[in-house]
C-alpha cells in the first residue's frame, strides 16, 4: 500500500549527510566550562555522588586543568573546600588574598596564562552557617552582603580571574560588582551572572563535595521558585541593566523553557549549569548499565544547546570533549 503524501518529512533524514545539511546544533569543546571542586590538601578526596569529580590538591588540579587544556577546554570554574574553622558569619575568608583560591589563580595564570579563569562569588564555601550570604536572626542580609561580594570579588580580579560569576542571588549586585571592579581598574574582568537560579534540590550532591550545605533553613529567599518563569524574566532586565556580560540559568536540563524564555529576552550570551544532581542522575544510571553514558550525556548537552544557552558548565566537559573527538 501506498499513502498519497505529498509531505515525507523521513526524506530529510535518509542518510547522515542529509541529516548533517540541516542539523540545527551542534557542541564542541568551545562551548564547555569544566567546574572544579579544590581544598588546601595533598590528596583528591573522590565525591561519592559525582563520580570522576574530586576535591583536588594543587597537584591534582594542574593535573586536571593540563587535562583539560589538552581536551580543548579553555576554561574552568573554581569551588573552594574550605576548613570548617576558617568559616566565619561574615565570610572574611573569601577576600583573604594569601587563602586558596587567590594563591591558586595566581599560580594556575603563571603556568597557563591563556586559560580563562572563573571564580564563583557568594559566601556560602565561607559562610559558618553556610549561606550565600551573612545571617543576622535568621535572615541573610542583602545589603550587607553585597558590600562583602564585592570585596572577594575584587580580590579575585587582583589574583587573575577572567571571569567572575556571582552565583548569590543577591539583589542588586551585578551593579554594585561592576561599579567596585571599574572603580578598582578591572574594566576587563567579565561578569557572568547566575541570573536565574532556583532554589534546586539538584545541588544536593555540590554542597556534599563542599560540606557546605546550610546550617539552618532553605535558600528559598534568595535562589527562585521552581515554579516560576515570569520572575526570571524580571531578573534578567535587571542584570542586563546592572551592566552583567553574560547571564545564567541554573539548573539546566530540568529548565530548559526557562532558557528558551530567556533566549527569546535578551541578545546577551546565555550561559546553563548542568548541576551536580543532573550529573548524578545521569552516572548512577549508566553505572547500573540502564542508560549509554556516552549517548545521553552528549544528548542531555545538546539539548540545553538547543534550549538556547551558549556556554555550558558540565562536570562531564572532559569525557564530553573526547566523545567528540571520537565522533
Ligand atoms: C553556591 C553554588 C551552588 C552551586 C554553584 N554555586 C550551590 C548552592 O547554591 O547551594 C551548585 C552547583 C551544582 O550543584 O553543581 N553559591
Amino acid at each position: 500500500m501506498s499513502l498519497n503524501l505529498i509531505e515525507r518529512p523521513r526524506r530529510n533524514r535518509k542518510s547522515e549527510t542529509i541529516r548533517g545539511w540541516h542539523r540545527e546544533t551542534w557542541l564542541s569543546p568551545q562551548h564547555f566550562v569544566l567546574p572544579l571542586f579544590l581544598h588546601g590538601g595533598t590528596e583528591d578526596i573522590a565525591i561519592g555522588a559525582m563520580p570522576g569529580c574530586f576535591r583536588l590538591s594543587p597537584d591534582g588540579l594542574d593535573r586536571e586543568v593540563e587535562g583539560a587544556l589538552e581536551d580543548g577546554i579553555g576554561s574552568i570554574v573554581l569551588f573552594p573546600a574550605i576548613p570548617e574553622e576558617l568559616k566565619t558569619s561574615f565570610g572574611e575568608e573569601s577576600y583573604n588574598s594569601e587563602r586558596l583560591i587567590p594563591a591558586t589563580i595566581r599560580r594556575l595564570k603563571a603556568r597557563w596564562p591563556e586559560l580563562v579563569i572563573v571564580t564563583d562569588v557568594a559566601l556560602d564555601p565561607y559562610s559558618c552557617d553556610g549561606h550565600d550570604g551573612i545571617v543576622q536572626d535568621g535572615r541573610i542580609l542583602n545589603d550587607e552582603t553585597v558590600e562583602v561580594l564585592v570585596k572577594q570579588a575584587i580580590c579575585q580580579a587582583e589574583s587573575g580571574a577572567d571571569v567572575i560569576a556571582p552565583s548569590d542571588m543577591m539583589d542588586g549586585r551585578i551593579g554594585a560588582l561592576r561599579e567596585g571592579l571599574d572603580g578598582a581598574g578591572f574594566t576587563e574582568v567579565s561578569l557572568l551572572s547566575y541570573t536565574v537560579k532556583y532554589a534546586s534540590a539538584f545541588y544536593g550532591p555540590f554542597r556534599e563535595a563542599l560540606d557546605s550545605a546550610p546550617k539552618f533553613g532553605d535558600k528559598k529567599t534568595y535562589q527562585m521558585d521552581p515554579a516560576n518563569v515570569r520572575e526570571a524574566l524580571r531578573e534578567v532586565a535587571l542584570d542586563e541593566s546592572e551592566g552583567a556580560d553574560i547571564v545564567m540559568v541554573k539548573p539546566a536540563g530540568p529548565y530548559l523553557d526557562v532558557i528558551r524564555m530567556v533566549r527569546e529576552a535578551t541578545a546577551l550570551p546565555i550561559a546553563a549549569y548542568q548541576v551536580s544532581g543532573e550529573y548524578a542522575m545521569l552516572k548512577a544510571a549508566c553505572a547500573n548499565g540502564w542508560l549509554d553514558e556516552k549517548k545521553v550525556a552528549l544528548e542531555s548537552l545538546l539539548s540545553i544547546r538547543r534550549a538556547g544557552a551558549d556556554v555550558i558548565f558540565t562536570y562531564y566537559a572532559r569525557q564530553a570533549a573526547a566523545w567528540l573527538k571520537e565522533q
